[in-house]
């Protein structure tokens, strides 16, 4: 969303929408590194054009991957054939910039430890100083040879000199499907079988999209394992919309008395679906339907929500990995209901693309909300009328987009600076979200 910095919303009435929202984050990313190690060419539609998931298709194009654009909105290329190199990839002439995308420079990482040849992923400034000693770690007992040079101990750049990989079999201390995805595609180019058992389920996108391109990657309750040495079978994929930014919609609509909204073609993948089941137990009326068209490489339907009043509830420990990038709009949904919503476990927000906890905690105080922040979660009396005021998103798109949707409730204008950001996940937000106000 370039050119936009001052997002301002204000309360919306009642509204009936259709919606598609933009290809999945997290299925895009995997399907430009995978497809670029496959065999042969791939068609990948509906790919996300958006900061984070484009700076992780030019790195495998600086990496030597082609690719054609077949079709282009006005943010980016949607539509293309990528050319797999058959895991033979090549040194990039220069540093690799991951941009804000934790999980473009995580699951990169994972390829460039197998390699030969020197690399450098870098990113911006919040990148730069999230934790990478979660990766490293592994990747180094992995055989990799990793140097992180950042200002902050443990940060980006990330230097990789590049070495042969053996097996491991990997204990991961914290839930995260991005570690598990590095020591997966890291497990690829290693000699025999790498296990990693993960302490709660998390999105296993690595693992469906492997199998789809024929590698088997064998899941057993908590732990997953891949043999290394295969090569990606190329195949084509259909990305389904991204739940994760469906949701600011959903809970839009929940709260939202006598509207109606129909998401058509978003993922439903069980691993990613939590924020449904919180609304739900919250009083929110949502029905889905499995499409019954394709293949379930990755299930994918439709939703519909109708508005009504919503109820606090307390957000279970099981369910944190499942929705930790919607718990700032599920924090929203919070303070427009009656009752208490708690959510604790959720210490991982800390360290996403800003510190979410405090972020979250600031701005709905800011607009007058009860608030009780934890060091792992917050609190939230709901009920409170919110109110309009000029907010900070700390450089993070999903609190902006949060905030914007927190503002169609509120009294007055609400407006989100240096909104720009929100380009990293959902480009043409904006546009959405006026679909909504509008009406
Ligand atoms: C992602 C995993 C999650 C999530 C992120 C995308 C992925 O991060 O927050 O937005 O695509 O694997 P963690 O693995 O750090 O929990």
């Amino acid at each position: 969303m370039p050119g936009i910095h001052e997002l301002k919303t204000r309360r919306a009435g009642e509204f009936s929408a259709e919606f598609t929202v933009p290809g999945d984050k997290s299925i895009s990313h995997r399907a430009a590194i995978i497809s670029g190690l496959s065999n042969g060419p791939c068609h990948i539609r509906n790919y996300l054009p958006s900061e984070d998931c484009l700076n992780t298709l030019r790195a495998m194009e600086s990496l030597g991957v082609q690719c054609q654009y077949l079709e282009s909105n006005s943010y980016g290329p949607v539509d293309m054939i990528v050319h797999g190199q058959g895991m033979r990839l090549t040194r990039s002439s220069s540093p690799i910039d991951c941009g804000n995308s934790g999980t473009g420079m995580r699951l990169l990482a994972g390829v460039l430890s197998g390699q030969e040849f020197e690399s450098t992923l870098t990113g911006d400034e919040s990148l730069s100083s999230r934790p990478m000693g979660r990766i490293i770690r592994p990747l180094e007992q992995m055989g990799a040879r990793i140097e992180s040079l950042g200002e902050k101990e443990g940060c980006a750049p990330l230097l990789f000199r590049g070495n042969s990989l053996n097996c491991i079999s990997y204990v991961m201390p914290i839930a995260s499907a991005q570690v598990k995805s590095a020591i997966l595609l890291a497990g690829l180019f290693a000699d025999g079988t790498t296990t990693v058992q993960q302490p709660a389920e998390t999105r296993d996108h690595t693992e469906r999209m492997l199998n789809r391109f024929q590698v088997p990657v064998v899941r057993n309750e908590n732990t997953i394992s891949i043999r290394g040495g295969r090569i990606p079978e190329a195949v084509d994929l259909d990305i389904p919309g991204d739940i994760s930014s469906a949701a600011f919609w959903i809970v839009a609509a929940s709260a939202k008395l006598n509207s109606r909204l129909l998401i058509k073609d978003v993922g439903l993948n069980p691993t990613r679906t939590a924020l449904i089941d919180v609304l739900l137990r919250m009083g929110a009326a949502i029905t889905s339907k499995p499409s019954t068209s394709g293949d379930d490489w990755e299930p994918a339907g439709s939703l519909e929500v109708l508005g009504g009043e919503l109820r606090g509830t307390e957000i279970l420990s099981t369910e944190i990995p499942n929705l930790i990038d919607e718990i700032p709009i599920l924090a929203v949904a919070g303070a427009l209901a009656q009752g208490t919503m708690t959510i604790r476990n959720a210490a991982e927000l800390r360290v996403k693309e800003s510190d979410r906890i405090a972020a979250v905690v600031e701005n709905l105080r800011a607009m007058g909300a009860d608030v009780t922040e934890h060091d792992d979660g917050m609190s939230i009396i709901g009920g409170n009328t919110l109110r309009g005021t000029s907010l900070d998103c700390f450089g993070d798109h999903r609190i902006a987009m949060a905030f914007a949707v927190a503002g169609l409730f509120a009294d007055g204008e609400t407006m989100i600076r240096n909104a720009e950001c929100i380009a990293t996940s959902y480009p043409g937000f904006d546009e959405d979200l006026s679909k909504v106000r509008d009406q």
